[in-house]
């Protein structure tokens, strides 16, 4: 079956049938102000954070799936529809969504009447716009009724789902004109309130769910619909909702718009209230009078698409591979802005409650996009570190209101920390901003401290040296990046936390492999750092623990064909030929290899090559084999996964690009190139009905050769997939690198390019770079001309002059 298709010009994916395998979603917003929506225009709002502070209720675990959302209903003579099918999933005549860059457009037609919704939050605004356009394409008069529909939630989304007791007495609104506002607990400690208006005369509303919709019925039959007519409820508790009624009279060819708003908005404390009690609505007249036609709404929404091209133009690539170009022009760094934003939080599979900004995965997701704005990358390393410890462990997760970190998810995990060095360097290449080293952040457990991020850098690798284990291997604690792995944790009890639940008494046993090649790396950067900051003996020192640590690797960390997993806490291997199931791991071989381990002495190659043969299959590499088939007690939670999934033997994405990556180290490009294309959602439209998932944006995983349903993709959106997809293509496939004191050049692509043009914004310059493989060869640059003068080297000097620079490369 086919659901949609491209279309690059216009940047969006066209979903031309709404009954897709899935619902397919989008992102609305770029600042604070987020939304959710599917193709059927599912989906919830919220400022700033998903758990406490959601504007609109969304039914996770429903039937059907993905319920709730942005509403509007049409009444046409005697026939009821939704433009965007769902909720009432009346056949239309036509039905098109266009998931862009921030926005979504959904159109449908039914009887010769056209509607169409485009959903967008402009940038930087605490309020989404719903454009919405009807069109009579009959040749008769049409007088139509219309509502709109959004529920209220009482903003704490958890509270909201579980404190009924309290709630269904709560609820209050106003209503102002064609505004409906929502001010449940304003009364009280919140200086916030939300609104839901029109720029069109309205014939009624309803703020009481019971009354529009009805204490039996459900959305796709509202009983004040069946009536057509609204009550004009005020809503006293129980379950707040905003509609609006609109009358429409259209003669044959008429096209009328109307435009809703719908925001948040603040006052300060003592601020709140009129003389008559009511809310001071100052903020929501603004924003009115901002949008208030659609003159005005269209402008901004050519602002955003503006805003959106900018952004993009600072990395764009040409290549013979119009999927490379896709991902990397524009569904890649879209997905890379996404999860910068929402780290782990909220989308289909997250459901905003669960988790919040994840310290390892926020650290990542800066790679993949701290070559749009560095200003807000550097923003988000300082607000992550800051919730690093003085002993150098961290919260695993904060909340974004509060910045607060949180254990709810657990901690001890040992990889954690190490991330920092990767996302602090990759913004210094990027920026060159020293000063960020020197900010005052403190640490979370001492109050004032004025510790700055150069010191979090140091106690991150004085943690690791400081928790090696027998082999000389750092410690894994609860578990590493494999989230699943605890070796620590021997959990007998259902419902019991894998990461925190039966943690034995010697826990100084079990070591991670893949820690080791990642603390090389971090310690490789943090000597880089140290440079760049003129301090060259210290930067030695960390040289030299990599240099150790790259030795231990090599002699306990190495099975004969790849590398080891890990020793669990009888000391016994993990990810061994030795072992039984689990014999070989994807981590330990892509972080070995960026590590620089091995790639002299041919171990890395070998590891590859057994990754290759034992874990490779078209739908991308699977996390180990052969699957776990019962659980494990003293291997956690990867043994708790039916076989194929997840972590026990699924194809992970995530870690698939550092495979990607480390073929770039040993020159294979093509290899490289197989890998990216492996799980490179576009190359899944011609077997969509098995993968299901979104084909414009990375899914967490897709279920592997172990399992029932082999190719399934699930939990689209938020995953280390989008930035390690984007760094593994661009710093190290194409090979652009931005580094302290210049732009390297260094790909490595499949051997029948010929050539590719890459376009490099770049501390201030424009680097407009063309790459012509002469010899048809992976890996290796044979001169440099840039402004037509040979370089030595391969690093472009910077020139910080605002100008465009063109470089030709020939390899
Ligand atoms: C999942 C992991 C995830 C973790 C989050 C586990 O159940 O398998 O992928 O990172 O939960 O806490
Ligand atoms: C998803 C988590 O967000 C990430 O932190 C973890 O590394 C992977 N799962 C693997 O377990």
């Amino acid at each position: 079956m086919n659901y949609g298709y491209f279309d690059d010009e216009n940047k969006e994916y066209v979903i031309n049938r709404p009954d897709t395998p899935l619902p397919w979603i989008n992102y609305l917003g770029t600042k604070d102000f987020f939304g959710i929506i599917s193709n059927t225009a599912g989906g919830y709002s919220f400022y700033q954070d998903a758990k406490l502070r959601r504007l609109t209720r969304y039914r996770y675990n429903n039937i059907p799936m993905d319920s709730n959302g942005r509403y509007i209903y049409i009444k046409d003579g005697s026939s009821v529809w939704n433009p965007t099918w769902k909720p009432i999933n009346v056949e239309l005549d036509n039905y098109e969504c266009r998931h862009g860059l921030g926005y979504s457009k959904i159109t449908g037609e039914k009887d010769d009447l056209e509607v169409s919704i485009l959903y967008f939050i402009p940038p930087e605004a605490r309020n989404e716009i719903w454009h919405v356009e009807i069109k009579n394409k009959s040749n008769t008069d049409k007088n139509i009724r219309l509502w709109s529909f959004v529920e209220w939630c009482l903003w704490d989304a958890q509270d909201d789902m579980t404190n009924f007791q309290r709630n269904y007495s709560i609820g209050e609104v106003e209503v102002e004109g064609s505004a409906v506002f929502h001010k449940s607990e304003y009364r009280e400690r919140r200086n916030h309130y939300a609104y839901f208006s029109t720029d069109a005369e309205i014939s009624g509303f309803d703020t009481a769910r019971d009354e529009f919709v009805g204490v039996h019925n459900g959305l796709s039959n509202p009983i004040a619909i069946k009536k057509g007519e609204c009550k004009n409820s005020i809503a006293h508790g129980w379950l707040p909702i905003g509609v609006h009624q609109i009358d429409v009279d259209l003669k044959p060819g008429d096209i009328k718009s109307i435009n809703f708003l719908l925001g948040y908005a603040e006052n300060p404390k003592d601020a709140k209230f009129n003389s008559d009690g009511s809310i001071v609505k100052s903020e929501f007249y603004n924003t009115k009078e901002k949008f208030s036609n659609s003159d005005k709404v269209l402008e901004a929404f050519q602002n955003h698409k503006k805003y959106w091209d900018n952004l993009l133009s600072n990395f764009s690539v040409q290549t013979e591979d119009p999927i490379v170009n896709r991902m990397a022009n524009i569904w890649n760094q879209y997905q890379c802005m996404v999860t910068f934003n929402m780290s782990r939080s909220a989308s289909l599979y997250e459901s905003g409650i669960g988790r919040g900004m994840g310290y390892r995965d926020s650290n990542q997701d800066v790679l993949g996009f701290v070559h749009m704005i560095p200003e807000w990358a550097r923003q988000r390393i300082l607000d992550i570190a800051s919730t690093q410890l003085s002993d150098g462990t961290c919260y695993h997760q904060y909340q974004p209101l509060t910045k607060k970190g949180n254990s709810d998810i657990g901690g001890g995990f040992n990889d954690d920390h190490l991330w920092l060095l990767l996302s602090v360097s990759a913004y210094l290449k990027e920026s060159g901003d020293k000063s960020i080293l020197f900010e005052k952040i403190g640490f979370a457990d001492i109050p004032n401290s004025d510790a700055a991020l150069f010191d979090h850098l140091k106690i991150s690798i004085q943690y690791t040296l400081d928790n090696l284990g027998p082999n000389g291997l750092p410690l894994i604690g609860h578990a590493d990046w494999n989230d699943c792995l605890n070796l620590n944790c021997f959990s007998t009890e259902p419902g019991e936390s894998f990461q925190l639940a039966g943690h034995i008494e010697n826990d100084r046993i079990a070591e991670s492999v893949m820690i080791a090649g990642l603390f090389c790396k971090a310690c490789d950067e943090m000597a880089g750092i140290l440079n760049f900051i003129d301090q060259p003996n210290e930067s030695i020192i960390y040289a030299e623990y990599a240099n150790q640590m790259r030795q231990t690797i090599i002699n306990k960390g190495w099975d004969g064909d790849w590398f080891l997993r890990a020793y669990d806490s009888f000391g016994n291997k993990v990810g061994s030929k030795d072992c039984e199931e689990g014999k070989i791991f994807i981590e330990s071989q892509g972080w070995s290899v960026l590590g620089n381990v091995g790639i002299e002495n041919g171990m890395a190659q070998k590891a590859l090559d057994s990754v290759s043969q034992i874990l490779a299959t078209k739908n991308g590499i699977m996390l180990q084999q052969p699957a776990y088939k019962s659980y494990h007690l003293h291997l956690g939670e990867v043994s708790s996964y039916p076989p194929g999934y997840k972590e026990n033997a699924g194809i992970f994405t995530h870690n698939n690009t550092w495979i990607q990556i480390a073929e770039t180290l040993i020159g294979r490009g093509d290899k490289a190139m197989e890998y990216y294309k492996a799980i490179c959602p576009p190359s899944k439209e011609d077997q969509i009905d098995i993968y299901r998932s979104e084909p414009y944006v990375y899914s967490q995983m897709t279920a592997g050769n172990d399992a029932a349903t082999t190719g399934e993709a699930k939990n689209s959106w938020l995953t280390g997939t989008a930035a390690w997809s984007f760094v593994a293509l661009s710093n190290y496939i194409l090979g652009i690198q931005p580094d302290y004191n210049g732009l390297i050049i260094n790909p490595c692509i499949p051997k029948e390019w010929n050539n590719f043009k890459v376009i490099r914004k770049f501390r201030n310059s424009t680097y407009q770079i063309e790459i012509i493989n002469q010899s048809k060869k992976s890996k290796g640059i044979t001169t440099i001309l840039v402004d037509n003068l040979e370089i030595e080297g391969n690093k472009i000097p910077l020139f910080e002059d605002n100008k465009t620079h063109k470089v030709l490369v020939t390899m």
